[in-house]
């Protein structure tokens, strides 16, 4: 029996999702359990011959890579990637996801941008309604700018609270940055462009969660299959 009710569909999601990596694509690897999962699977295939270079969005990626035997490149060498594939938070219908609950949404912000195309790989549960359905917004900040962007996070509607680990420290993501979670009213999370954009402009937010741009290909594991959202690969 599993203790992870959600794993087999994330499993059969990320399946899916490295079946659509071509031979000689570079591709942008994700942070988290979907992301991996789909490493895993491509990994099998590059096993059998498929050859592909990966850039990671995290340490963590970047040494699940290394231990699959998953060659990895830069964006110096590689400025533009085939697809990225990641997992998500959360995903609303017009497909604007919410992500960085691993904390590294900055380098899978960079990636997603550098990305021909953007493949997200979810279980049943991260579909909502709308953004900030079951979280706040991951906010990577500037160590030093935290008291200020929570007090100018507030004046725009946001409830910041900044993300500490098991031990009660700050997290500290791989680019030395904390992250703030930050929780909004139905009403200004109703227009994640318009938000993002309003967050990123007080001095000292580096880069949110919110991903509204990138129109990504979304694959969703359920317990009767696995369905494909927005434009096929
Ligand atoms: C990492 O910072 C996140 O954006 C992850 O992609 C997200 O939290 C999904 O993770 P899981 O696939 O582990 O649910």
């Amino acid at each position: 029996m599993t203790k992870d009710p959600t794993l087999h569909q994330r499993i059969a999601a990320a399946s899916q999702a490295a079946g659509m990596v071509r031979d000689g694509m570079v591709i942008g690897y994700g942070t988290g359990r979907a992301a991996m999962s789909a490493m895993d699977a491509l990994a099998t295939r590059v096993r059998s011959g498929l050859r592909v270079l990966g850039i990671p969005t995290s340490v963590a990626t970047a040494t699940h890579a290394a231990s699959l035997g998953l060659p990895l490149t830069d964006l110096e060498t590689h400025p533009v990637l085939d697809l990225t594939i990641d997992g998500a938070d959360e995903v609303d219908p017009a497909r604007n996801i919410i992500k960085g609950g691993g904390a590294a949404l900055f380098r899978e912000k960079v990636l997603a941008s550098a990305s021909r195309r953007l493949v997200i790989v979810i279980d049943a549960t991260k579909r909502v309604p709308r953004l900030g359905t079951t979280r706040a917004i991951p906010v990577e900040v500037l160590p030093f700018a935290v008291g200020s962007c929570t007090r100018l996070l507030a004046e725009i509607g946001g409830a910041a609270v900044r993300r500490l680990d098991l031990a009660g420290a700050p997290v500290v993501t791989d680019n030395g940055n904390h992250v703030l979670d930050v929780a909004f009213d139905a009403h200004r999370m109703a227009d994640p462009r318009d938000l993002d954009e309003a967050m990123r402009a007080i001095p000292g937010v580096i880069i949110t969660g919110l991903f509204w741009s990138f129109d990504p290909t979304v694959v969703v594991g359920t317990d009767t299959g696995v369905e494909v959202l927005g434009p096929p690969l």
